[in-house]
């Protein structure tokens, strides 16, 4: 017999278990909750990539990644913040669609937070001369042969921060679906307002 799961009916545990997903993601570089699909864009054109989950704060309902400010998606954000986000985890067993209204920070407070946690390596992505998705005659990452060689010193990774920015996500509903084979399970949490379960039919 497997041991008896305690969020498979159990809508407080359901809870937990997503929070303790999402915040071990952050952390647990391993996890395959670290790395969902944001989806946001109009009726006309949807889009979705994979970020990197960074923050995910229970008390206060968010979730936050960062970004280049010159990509596309942030004019579609700003016109359009409603988002999706998507995540599975094929061990756990879980996906999860979260919807959420999202918020561009920019050099502000948050921006500042996260910049400072953000290693020198990981600022190489925002070295990048021309912003993520500009055409190139030439194969290309984009970077100087300074950054590309890694080459820079911390000092010298701050000029990145111009290009940094940080997604928040408040999330206003999360799905979950849980794969058994004693029965799946899927339910809605909806976070506009007083929180709200509800069973959902797999
Ligand atoms: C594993 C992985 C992690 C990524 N993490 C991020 C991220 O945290 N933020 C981000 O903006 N793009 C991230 N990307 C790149 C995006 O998926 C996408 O290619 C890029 O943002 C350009 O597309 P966009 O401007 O339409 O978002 C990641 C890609 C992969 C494969």
């Amino acid at each position: 017999m497997s041991e008896p799961i305690s969020y498979y009916e159990n809508s407080e545990e359901i809870e937990k278990k997503i929070w303790s997903l999402l915040t071990t993601a952050v952390k647990d570089r391993s996890s395959e909750f670290r790395t969902p699909v944001f989806i946001c864009g109009d009726d006309q054109d949807l889009d979705g990539r994979v970020v990197v989950l960074r923050k995910a704060d229970q008390q206060n309902n968010f979730i936050q990644y960062h970004s280049d400010i010159r990509s596309s998606k942030i004019e579609k954000i700003k016109k359009n913040p409603k988002c999706s986000i998507l995540f599975y985890g094929k061990e756990e067993k879980i996906q999860l669609r979260v919807k959420a209204e999202c918020e561009v920070n920019y050099k502000n407070d948050i921006t500042k937070e996260s910049w400072e946690k953000t290693g020198h390596i990981s600022r190489k992505c925002y070295l990048v001369t021309s912003g993520p998705g500009t055409k190139s005659d030439k194969p290309t990452s984009g970077l100087d042969n300074k950054f590309e060689n890694f080459d820079f010193t911390k000092e010298e990774s701050e000029a990145g921060y111009k290009n940094f920015c940080v997604i928040k996500c408040k999330i206003q509903s999360i799905e979950w679906l849980y794969l058994a084979a004693k029965g799946h399970r899927r339910a809605l949490i909806d976070l506009n307002g007083s929180k709200n379960f509800t069973w959902l039919v797999p």
